[in-house]
């Protein structure tokens, strides 16, 4: 592939995007199939781009004023699409990431202090315990054949959470069930955000087959359990101070109300779902960057080399993990584990010049705004020391938001560039990760950003 610019550059993978009009209906096909490439390439460009559908209008936002405009300055006007609540809502029931409104508020409430600063301090034991047993796992894998890395990373990051939470490592029965179970729902789950753009009435029933059914309500029976044993231990004063004893303890500021039964079940699933899988994508996309650019792996194997010490824990240590974190800051950008989200027009809005009714779809792609042709130097090359020019940093303030912005943030931002940066380290501190010839991921929108037939890496000891 030829780079831009001139020179020639191995381009990271990219779908090709589709050129010229498509109906509804046939939208509705090549969406099915892979919404990446099924949107049209104009949008690398535009500042905002209108869909129609027969039932419905979606507006992709691209312009900065707009995406500060809904996600920062009149949230409340633009609240979580009720179509992607559908999707989501047999696993995560009335769960904080699909919840609106003053619901929405308490949740927050309660979760925020579980994530505050110095609480970090605390877990990042269980992410180094979990990042260690990572490379323990994959050490008799690292003989040079090829290795499905997404599997791994998602079993470590999966690891993290429960470690977090639950104060268990997943190799306990109960955690490993779990994990299983997600990984079936994830498969038997279509694509949430496809519900913004495709053009169903809203009535139709969809993606609630009898499998996403079926791996949801497994997936809720282990939470359940988790929580109810947690509830007694609580009850018994013999509690570890995790994040589940946290929310499960933290009254409402404001109301003074603890979570019930039924609102914790809901909230720890989408932790769990939150949690793992997001940084799963990211650290599988920035392990693949990582063997297309040895330059960048050797870098960072040298900066792990150097500043980790194997047998001591240090939570500062972390400040000095530089490339590390530009190199999973990097990856997001190009692989932004959420690729879009979607609110609603509470009423009626006018987005530059054009009548948006009450209703629309309104998309945020940190897909297209990271890649934005006319908004990044080189959009499509991987470059972790972009954010040391004068382009990143603006672009980074501006045109980055991998974890969204403002009052619905992502509340576990800070943890996951902790872990992200972290796990990346011990792993390429151990091993040298190479591509597989003839197998390039290819980008997909599932729930999170993934490849279609997952990420193929050789692995060896370093
Ligand atoms: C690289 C890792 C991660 C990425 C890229 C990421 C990204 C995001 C994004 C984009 C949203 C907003 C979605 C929307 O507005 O529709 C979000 C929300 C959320 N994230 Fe993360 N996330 C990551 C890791 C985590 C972790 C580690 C946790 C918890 C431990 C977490 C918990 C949540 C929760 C609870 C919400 C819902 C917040 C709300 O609705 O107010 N995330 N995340």
């Amino acid at each position: 592939m030829d780079g831009s610019g001139g020179g020639h550059v191995h381009l990271p993978p990219k779908p090709e995007a589709r050129n010229g009009r498509a109906s509804a209906w046939s939208y509705y096909h090549l969406f099915k199939r892979d919404i990446l490439s099924a949107l049209p390439a104009r949008l690398y460009r535009a500042w905002m781009a209108e869909m129609r559908t027969p039932f419905f209008r979606s507006y992709l936002c691209n312009d900065r004023e707009l995406v500060d405009l809904v996600l920062k300055d009149r949230p409340r006007d633009f609240p979580k699409s009720e179509r992607i609540r559908v999707g989501l809502k047999p696993l995560l029931g009335e769960a904080i990431f699909i919840s609106n409104g003053a619901l929405w508020e308490h949740q927050r409430r309660v979760i925020d202090p579980a994530f505050a600063g110095g609480r970090l301090r605390t877990v990042f034991p269980a992410m180094w315990d979990s990042g260690m047993a990572a490379v323990g796992r994959l050490k008799p894998l690292a003989d040079g054949r090829p290795v499905e890395i997404e599997e791994h990373s998602s079993h470590a990051t999966m690891d993290v959470i429960f470690r977090a939470m639950f104060s268990v490592p997943i190799d306990s029965e109960i955690a490993q069930a779990a994990f299983n179970a997600f990984r079936a729902h994830q498969t038997a789950q279509p694509v949430a955000n496809l519900a913004a753009v495709l053009p169903l009435p809203k009535w139709m029933p969809r993606y609630h087959s009898k499998q996403t059914r079926r791996t949801a309500s497994a997936i809720r029976g282990l939470v359940a359990q988790l929580v109810d044993d947690r509830a007694r231990a609580i009850a018994a004063g013999r509690a570890p101070d995790d994040i589940a004893t946290k929310i499960m303890t933290t009254p409402d500021p404001e109301t003074g109300r603890v979570f019930e039964r039924g609102e914790m079940i809901d909230q720890i699933a989408v932790f769990f779902l939150a949690g793992h899988e997001t940084t799963a994508a990211a650290l599988a996309w920035a392990l693949f960057l990582l063997a297309r650019y040895p330059e960048w792996q050797d870098r960072l194997a040298a900066e792990a080399q150097a500043e980790i010490d194997p047998d001591k824990i240090y939570f500062s240590t972390m400040s000095r993990l530089k490339t590390s974190r530009a190199v999973f800051r990097e990856a997001m950008r190009l692989y932004p584990p959420v690729p879009m989200f979607v609110r609603e027009a509470a009423r009626d809005e006018e987005f530059r010049g054009r009548r948006v009714r009450r209703g629309s779809q309104v998309v945020l792609s940190p897909w297209h705004l990271h890649r934005h042709e006319r908004l990044w130097d080189r959009p499509d090359e991987f470059d972790p020391s972009r954010f040391e020019t004068p382009n990143g940093k603006a672009c980074l303030r501006s045109a980055y938001i991998p974890f969204s912005a403002g009052a619905r943030v992502c509340p576990g931002s800070a943890f996951a560039m902790i872990e992200g940066p972290l796990i990346l380290s011990l792993l390429v501190r151990a091993f040298r990760f190479d591509e597989v010839p003839g197998r390039e991921p290819v980008p997909v929108a599932h729930l999170t950003l993934r490849g279609r037939d997952g990420i193929h890496l050789a692995i060896r000891p370093r």
